[in-house]
């Protein structure tokens, strides 16, 4: 299986993928957050260079919000069903800050990225911080999801 990297800093990237946080950034002043405060951006890049950004839509009722990169992954499909993703970046901030904090995907994004990829049959690079600060760029969704739930569990009785 191939390793994550682990960059020290944003610098660190290639072009490519530090735009792609860029744009993961700028979506992340437009979320909803208005009661964690914590707004997240994510940027996916589709196999034609395309950038589709989604944030977190959160909601009185709590459970009825929505994290940035199901917002981006289900809106990119939507937009683009004919297109493959490539990488998606997230970033996160406080409402008002100016510092990028951790933020990695929690389980049902990661859940929706590994559908992603078993439907297109490549995998997704996926770029964010971790708890040290330091940025993470995992080879694949299904790298972040040991023993998977997958359609082909499914066919198992
Ligand atoms: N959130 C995301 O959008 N993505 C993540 O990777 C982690 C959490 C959102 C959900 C909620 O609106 C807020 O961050 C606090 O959990």
């Amino acid at each position: 299986m191939k390793e994550f990297t682990i960059f020290a800093q944003i610098e660190d990237f290639d072009l490519e993928s530090k735009y792609l946080i860029h744009k993961a950034k700028d979506a992340a002043a437009h979320a909803y957050a208005p009661y964690s405060k914590f707004l997240v951006g994510a940027a996916i890049l589709l196999e034609d260079g395309t950038i589709v950004t989604g944030t977190n839509q959160e909601n009185a009722a709590y459970p009825s919000g929505m994290c940035a990169e199901r917002v981006a992954l289900f809106s990119a499909i939507s937009q683009h069903p004919d297109s493959r993703i490539t990488k998606i970046a997230v970033v996160a901030k406080k409402k008002g800050g100016k510092e990028l904090l951790p933020a990695t995907s929690c389980g049902p994004c990661r859940q929706v990225m590994l559908e992603f990829e078993l439907r297109q049959n490549k995998s997704i690079e996926v770029l964010m911080m971790n708890m040290d600060h330091q940025w993470v760029k995992a080879p694949s969704a299904m790298s972040l999801l040991p023993f998977c739930f997958t359609g082909a569990s499914l066919e198992h009785h």
